[in-house]
């Protein structure tokens, strides 16, 4: 579907042609060369981003169907996360057209260029979502089918199509953790995840093993089985594998897979409760990025192991002041059931720490106090290896996803000190997102770790640049982004 093309503006054959213009406003790459370098300004339009002109093909100036300018603000500005944003922005309208093409990574040069086209496609991709599944009336059904960057002769082809190749893989991942995270808990039950990843996995040739609660009970992952013995829904784990390096320690991935956060007998309000159906957004974008890893094929070996959950309140939920016993022993009082994420997750670090990886991320939407730190659009990273967070925070600022490293303070630990077992499940009042991270630190032993709390992040509740409001697939661009810079 994406595609890297030397053509000229002029002549390329879509049914949409998307140019950039600049503040002035200052006509971008290829608006000249379409005999449109007068019309931003004819419309009293200055650049700035959000102004958009479409044009139809008129006397043939130009052999797409159609042109839509769009403002992008500074040219000094311009950078190839500016040109996402915009193309972004402009899918929406890009999308009822169909074939669709852009000059936008023109206005770079270098290894700038090789980042816009990847950029300017992603953009395109991303902005044109769209969840429909459960809509009858005024679907609109015209898709984005295709997406053709425009750029250089004199740039290296085969480099230009990879990162296209790229994008579109990043896409279709982002794409899929998104409809996961959209999709409502009554039709996404820790089975059905499951379901939906060994599909995936089958899709694209990676390991997928599915332990069921039978399993989970027997091997001791008391934290999954706790968390989940309230629902009538059991609990899954979903293991994958791939494998690019032969017989390198691994990269070890989890990510919180709660498909509903009741709060269980700690119960949430009723508007605490209306978006938990993003509570398994952690493990949707770690299925995801497994996904993206298996079709760009990095040479690294890759682990994920995602616990899967319902958090319900019931006569056989667990309650506050029981004491479960976690994966590989440690044990712990559960005192607020609403802290279910750092239970289940517990058990699927001290699993995947017994595989000795080289590093082990997490993701989680864990905190609403990471929320009050960051505000909804910031990823907080906490870790026990400063390289490795710097790792992360690079990825995040490579792809646009921002992230803010917040302190692991040991001496917060204490807080977590229990009565009756090796630690409890909640801190005081302030400092829930450092407490949260203590908790999980007690699981990873000295493997290098890091957590990314997207409690804010990981689902919008206004349309942004690059979607509408719900899911937003965050933080898969970053961590595909930190697997390939690991692998080069
Ligand atoms: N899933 C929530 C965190 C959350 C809150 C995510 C809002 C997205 C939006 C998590 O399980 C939770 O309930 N955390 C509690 C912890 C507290 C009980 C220590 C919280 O943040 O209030
Ligand atoms: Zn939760
Ligand atoms: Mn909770």
């Amino acid at each position: 579907m994406f595609a890297f093309a030397t053509e000229s503006p002029k002549q390329v054959r879509v049914d949409l042609l998307v140019l950039p213009v600049f503040e002035g406003p200052e006509p971008g790459p290829g608006v000249a060369e379409v005999g449109l370098a007068d019309a931003f300004g004819s419309a009293r339009l200055r650049g700035a981003r959000g102004d958009s002109l479409l044009v139809p093909a008129s006397d043939g100036r130009f052999a797409a169907g159609a042109a839509l300018l769009v403002g992008a603000g500074p040219r000094a500005s311009f950078t190839p996360e500016v040109a996402r944003r915009v193309l972004g922005r402009a899918a929406p309208v890009a999308r009822r057209f169909g074939r669709v093409a852009t000059t936008a990574a023109l206005a770079f040069r270098g290894r700038q260029a090789l980042e816009a086209v990847q950029a300017a496609a992603e953009g395109l991709g991303l902005g044109a979502y769209r969840f429909d599944r459960f809509r009858t009336k005024g679907v609109d059904d015209r898709r984005l089918r295709r997406v053709v960057v425009l750029g250089s002769e004199r740039w290296d082809a085969a480099a230009m199509r990879a990162a296209v190749r790229r994008a579109e893989v990043v896409v279709e991942a982002v794409t899929w953790a998104r409809d996961l995270v959209n999709t409502p808990a009554g039709d996404l039950p820790p089975a059905e995840i499951a379901r939906a990843a060994q599909a995936m996995a089958r899709r694209a040739g990676l390991t997928c093993r599915v332990w069921s609660d039978a399993h989970l009970r027997q091997r001791g992952f008391g934290g999954i089985i706790g968390v989940g013995k309230g629902s009538a829904n059991p609990p899954r784990m979903i293991e994958l594998a791939y494998r690019g390096a032969g017989r390198d320690r691994p990269i070890a991935l989890t990510g919180k897979g709660v498909a509903f956060d009741s709060g269980g007998l700690s119960l949430k309000d009723a508007t605490g409760m209306e978006t938990m159906k993003d509570d398994m957004g952690g493990a949707a974008s770690v299925l995801a990025t497994m996904q993206a890893i298996a079709a760009l094929r990095p040479r690294l070996n890759v682990i994920a192991a995602i616990p899967c959950v319902e958090n319900m309140p019931s006569g056989s939920a667990q309650k506050p002041g029981d004491v479960i016993r976690h994966y590989g022993g440690t044990t712990s009082e559960v005192l607020n059931t609403d802290a279910e994420g750092r239970l289940i997750l517990a058990d699927a670090l001290a699993y995947l720490v017994e595989r000795s990886p080289e590093l082990v991320v997490d993701v989680a939407t864990l905190t609403g106090a990471c929320m009050v730190a960051l505000g909804t659009d910031i990823v907080g990273v906490f870790g026990n290896d400063d390289a490795l967070v710097g790792r992360l925070l690079a990825a995040g600022r490579a792809v646009g996803e921002p992230i803010w490293q917040l302190p692991l303070h040991r001496e917060y630990r204490s807080m977590l000190d229990s009565s009756v077992a090796d630690i409890k499940n909640i801190g005081k009042r302030y400092g829930g997102a450092i407490t949260a991270a203590l908790f999980l630190a007690e699981f990873v032993g000295d493997v290098p770790w890091a957590h990314l709390d997207v409690a804010g992040p990981a689902f919008a509740e206004q349309d942004t640049d690059l979607g509408p409001r719900g899911a937003t697939g965050v933080p898969v661009r970053t961590l595909v982004r930190f697997l390939l810079d690991r692998s080069a």
